[in-house]
């Protein structure tokens, strides 16, 4: 498969090419040892849990394999004597010259918490919208830092050194580099994405200290929450949609509910849409109701703020509730806490690159103890409301890295 990229170059330079990809060719035969086969200058990341990208050292480049788009990004240290004789555009590799001293983000579902739990919040110039679930990149904006871009009109991002995305959809110019932590099956796996930004900036060593403290963490978490053997409650994510209710296969969130020590309800029904106007099926619907502990509703709404019990309810359209044990011991949540500007939720950014701030939510939501602030998830069964993220709450040092949060775990 490595090889396959020299067809796809047309330029010169062929020679450094050949000598990249034999290269990435042998790491991949020696995958599993622990050190690169080459001395490499500065730090190095290592994937331990993500599943769709591979990271390949030279002594002065490195190449990120990306399974989602299929891509080789060939990352060249910008002092070293490849940078200046060296670029790739082709369908299947782009180069880079790193670290990065500027950078510019489509922010259509980006997680830009990752840049800032790794420090490089400064160099990002650009985006392409203010709809963006961090206070941090916000105040930016706002201090004219940051400037939005107009995405129809894609020659603008060519200024800055990589224009990330997260929807690979879209056409890409050379320096577009797709960032896809959505891919991954599990929560942690998503977090290590952090690794790809890193070796974009030189990072590595920053990028592996945080996924180790979130990893602990996480695996900390839920071990002591599966350690409480007596009673997992039964969970169900699930949204509503033009008449019909879905419950969710999605595995990451399944298995958020596992690691949280509960019980996913897709493993008990055989059937995962349910169209409350047919009264056969709004009747096994009932009936799966009356066996969950704790719901999490996840239906779109335009207005997250006005979104309460009522519309749950309302898009329920069960008239007997005397059976609802998420009702009775108040635990309907939606992950909808933490937005900005009505559009976009902190669940598609702070809630990827932290999930053990995410599993602790679902700890409390799952085995409440009163006396825990969840970060993401709000009770609607409590009317719980939401919190409008703005640049006022921005009270760090955006040109030092944000801390993960490390939660008390015994
Ligand atoms: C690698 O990481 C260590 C530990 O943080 C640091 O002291 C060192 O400067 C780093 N080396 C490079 C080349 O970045
Ligand atoms: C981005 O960095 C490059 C140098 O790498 C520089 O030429 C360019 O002017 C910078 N662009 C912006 C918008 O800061
Ligand atoms: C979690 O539990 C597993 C299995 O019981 C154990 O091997 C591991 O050391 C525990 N990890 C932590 C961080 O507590
Ligand atoms: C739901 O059921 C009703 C009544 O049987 C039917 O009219 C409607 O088309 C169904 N909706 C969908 C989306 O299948
Ligand atoms: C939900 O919001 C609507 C509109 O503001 C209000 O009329 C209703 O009482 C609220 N429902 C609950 C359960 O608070
Ligand atoms: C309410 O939650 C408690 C544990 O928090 C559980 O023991 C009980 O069975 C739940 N009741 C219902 C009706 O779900
Ligand atoms: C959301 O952003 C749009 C476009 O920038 C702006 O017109 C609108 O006033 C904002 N709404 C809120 C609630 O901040
Ligand atoms: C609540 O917090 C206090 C101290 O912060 C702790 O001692 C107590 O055990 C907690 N209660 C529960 C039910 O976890
Ligand atoms: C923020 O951190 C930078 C880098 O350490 C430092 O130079 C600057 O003085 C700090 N700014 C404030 C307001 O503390």
């Amino acid at each position: 498969m490595a090889f396959s990229y020299v067809i796809c170059n047309n330029g010169g330079g062929g020679g450094i090419v050949v000598k990249i990809l034999l290269l990435v060719f042998l790491f991949e035969l020696i995958e599993g040892a622990s050190t690169p086969a080459v001395e490499v200058l500065g730090n190095i990341s290592k994937v331990e849990d993500a599943v769709y990208f591979h990271i390949y050292y030279g002594q002065t480049f490195r190449v990120i394999k990306n399974a989602i788009d299929a891509n080789s990004y060939l990352l060249i240290q910008s002092d070293s004597r490849m940078a200046g004789r060296t670029k790739y555009c082709t369908s299947r590799i782009k180069s880079f010259l790193i670290p990065l001293s500027n950078y510019s983000v489509d922010t259509q579902f980006f997680p830009v918490s990752f840049f800032e739990l790794l420090g490089s919040l400064q160099s990002m110039k650009g985006m392409t919208s203010d709809s963006v679930a961090s206070q941090c990149v916000i105040k930016l904006y706002e201090a004219g830092e940051i400037q939005v871009i107009d995405k129809s009109d894609p020659q603008q991002f060519s200024q800055f050194g990589a224009h990330f995305i997260s929807d690979i959809d879209q056409p890409q110019a050379c320096n577009f580099a797709s960032f896809v932590p959505f891919s991954e099956d599990t929560p942690l796996q998503r977090a290590e994405w952090i690794k790809y930004l890193g070796i974009f900036a030189n990072l590595e060593d920053r990028a592996n200290w945080v996924y180790n403290a979130v990893k602990a963490n996480y695996i900390c978490l839920s071990n002591a929450s599966s350690s409480r053997t007596s009673f997992r409650p039964n969970v169900a994510w699930m949204e509503y949609s033009n008449g019909i209710w879905l419950f969710t296969k999605e595995t990451y969130k399944l298995k958020y509910v596992e690691d949280a020590g509960g019980e996913n309800i897709d493993k008990s029904i055989n059937k995962i849409t349910y169209n409350v106007s047919d009264p056969d099926e709004l009747e096994a619907f009932h009936a799966i109701l009356c066996t969950v502990e704790v719901i999490i509703d996840e239906t779109y709404t335009s207005d997250p703020a006005a979104y309460n019990l009522s519309n749950f309810l309302q898009n329920v359209k069960v008239e007997d509730h005397s059976c609802f044990g998420f009702l009775s011991n108040n635990s309907l949540w939606r992950y909808d806490k933490r937005i900005q500007n009505s559009t976009a939720l902190d669940w598609y950014n702070g809630a990827v690159s932290q999930p053990q701030l995410v599993l602790a939510d679902l700890i409390e939501a799952l085995f409440p103890t009163g006396n825990y602030t969840t970060t993401y998830f709000r009770n609607i069964a409590k009317n719980e409301g939401v919190i409008a993220i703005g640049p006022e709450m921005c009270d760090r040092n955006v040109s030092l890295a944000m801390e993960p949060t490390i939660l008390p775990c015994a």
